[in-house]
């Protein structure tokens, strides 16, 4: 589902230049997917040169990556410094994005709305003008309790086209217990209105799209801002 145009040294620009942000003693949420990753191993090796830093991960595999470079994790119970994370797609003027290719989207809302600054990261193959330039390609995901969930799916087909995300000819299971349905639901010219419709759905966890949250963005070297 990824894009072919990704480009890791790209992304590896971006996830070092959000690394710089942090500073001595923060507390700092972090996202999934491959540029998180980049952006913890950044994290890491700036704790080999005496960065003290400690973190909430998003995932099970962000926490094994922190494991792996000693960042010490906490459970999200307290606001955090910052949060950096990956994107699907980024909108340029807006920095509203979509996530959850990855299947993390749930908490990676829950550790961005915690924090006092959200910062995107990503290569160029993110940055879109706007939100609904990817549709064709590329679905909201909506994660959504196991119970019921062809019931959930029934309703979201009054939004568009549901498909249940498979992995290994199973369905795919989020760390939450859940399913994903990828809502094919173009064109997604009023992605509020489609936010706050998915959110009032029984059987929906969460969804992704990420609205007016992100203060930043890094695209490789470009550095994007919007006043929250
Ligand atoms: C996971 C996500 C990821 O941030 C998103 O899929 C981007 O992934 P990558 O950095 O591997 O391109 O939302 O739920």
């Amino acid at each position: 589902m990824k894009s072919p145009e990704s480009n890791i040294e790209e992304k590896r620009q971006a996830a070092e230049a959000a690394a710089a942000l942090v500073e001595d003693g923060m507390t700092v949420g972090l996202g999934s997917g491959s540029t998180a990753e980049l952006f913890v191993r950044a994290l890491g090796q700036r704790m080999v040169a005496g960065l003290r830093v400690q973190g909430v991960a998003s995932s099970s595999r962000t926490a094994r990556v922190a494991a792996e470079v000693g960042l010490p994790l906490i459970e999200l119970d307290r606001r955090l410094d910052l949060a950096v994370d990956g994107a699907d797609a980024i909108e340029r003027g807006t920095l509203n994005a979509i996530k959850g290719l990855g299947g993390a989207l749930t908490r990676e809302k829950l550790v961005a709305l915690a924090a006092d600054r959200f910062v995107l990261i990503g290569d160029r193959s993110k940055l879109v003008e706007r939100l609904c330039d990817r549709q064709a390609e590329l679905p909201v995901p909506v994660e959504v309790l196991q119970f019921g969930w062809k019931i959930t799916a029934r309703r979201l087909e009054a939004l568009g086209r549901p498909v249940l995300r498979m992995q290994a000819n199973e369905p795919f299971i989020t760390d939450n217990g859940n399913v994903i349905l990828d809502l094919y639901a173009a064109p997604l010219d009023r992605p509020n209105d489609l936010a706050t419709t998915l959110h009032a759905l029984p059987g929906v966890i969460d969804h992704g799209l990420f609205l007016q949250m992100a203060q930043c963005a890094f695209i490789a070297t470009e550095r994007l801002t919007v006043a929250r």
